[in-house]
């Protein structure tokens, strides 16, 4: 999946991806992750998702990375916030108040530059991704993040035969061979949402949960 493919989603508002409010299992759980408020939380595939908003509210500050500048634009200007601007080898920075989003490619990011990500939250970005892109995912963003940095990953599962991604499949065992060497990983929620998802249905999907786990990235 190249780039062009994104780029060409968001210039043509193809965002299905996007919610109009945080996700509630996010609301949900994230207080359980007992963080500081100051804590800075690295938003991976970021979008213009209002999660990042949600997390904010909460006190935290925020680094999304996503290749889109357009959805960087709009987040920004969808909160009447003006960012700063500056280039670094990460990409091109946006910054106001809580909020830095980096309009570049995740996997290139350097450790320095995630270093004071004490958390994490991956929602709509694992999925997102075909298997290699995945994997390269794995042992790039998420490898790079400091000991001890702890947060949320959601994903989706059903019969991948049934439907192209994204957004993709991902199953447990999945999730621990692609994590488990960095990260310590459990299973908080597991929930079918075949219901709510009449697109899917309309694909011919006839299975589809939602699994919220519990990310820790060991010493
Ligand atoms: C399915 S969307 C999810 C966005 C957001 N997480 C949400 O919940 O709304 C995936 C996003 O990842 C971005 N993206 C894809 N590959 C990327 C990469 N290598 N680095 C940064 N962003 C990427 C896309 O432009 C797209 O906005």
């Amino acid at each position: 999946m190249q780039p062009e493919f994104w780029h060409e989603r968001w210039s043509s508002h193809r965002i299905g991806f996007h919610r109009d409010a945080p996700l509630p299992l996010l609301v949900k759980h994230w207080p359980a992750l007992d963080l500081a408020p100051t804590t800075r939380v690295f938003v991976p595939l970021s979008g213009k998702s209002l999660d990042m908003v949600w997390l904010a509210e909460r006190g935290h500050r925020v680094l999304g990375v996503e290749l889109s500048e357009l959805a960087v634009r709009q987040f920004f200007d969808e909160r009447g916030l003006v960012p700063d601007v500056h280039t670094t080898a990460a990409g091109t920075h946006h910054a106001a108040g809580p909020y830095e989003l980096i309009v570049g490619d995740a996997f290139a990011l350097h450790a320095s530059v995630l270093a004071d990500c004490a958390a994490v939250y991956d929602r709509a970005a694992l999925i997102a991704l075909p298997p290699d892109l995945r994997h390269t995912y794995a042992a790039t963003a998420w490898r790079r993040l400091p000991a001890a940095c702890r947060g949320l990953l959601v994903t989706l599962e059903y019969p991948q035969p049934q439907k192209n991604g994204p957004p993709f499949s991902v199953d447990a065992d999945e999730v621990h061979a692609r994590l488990d060497t960095d990260w310590r990983i459990d299973e908080i929620e597991r929930r079918d949402i075949l219901a709510d998802e009449p697109g899917f249905v309309a694909e011919g999907v006839t299975a589809l949960s939602t699994v919220v786990y519990r990310v820790e990235r060991r010493s």
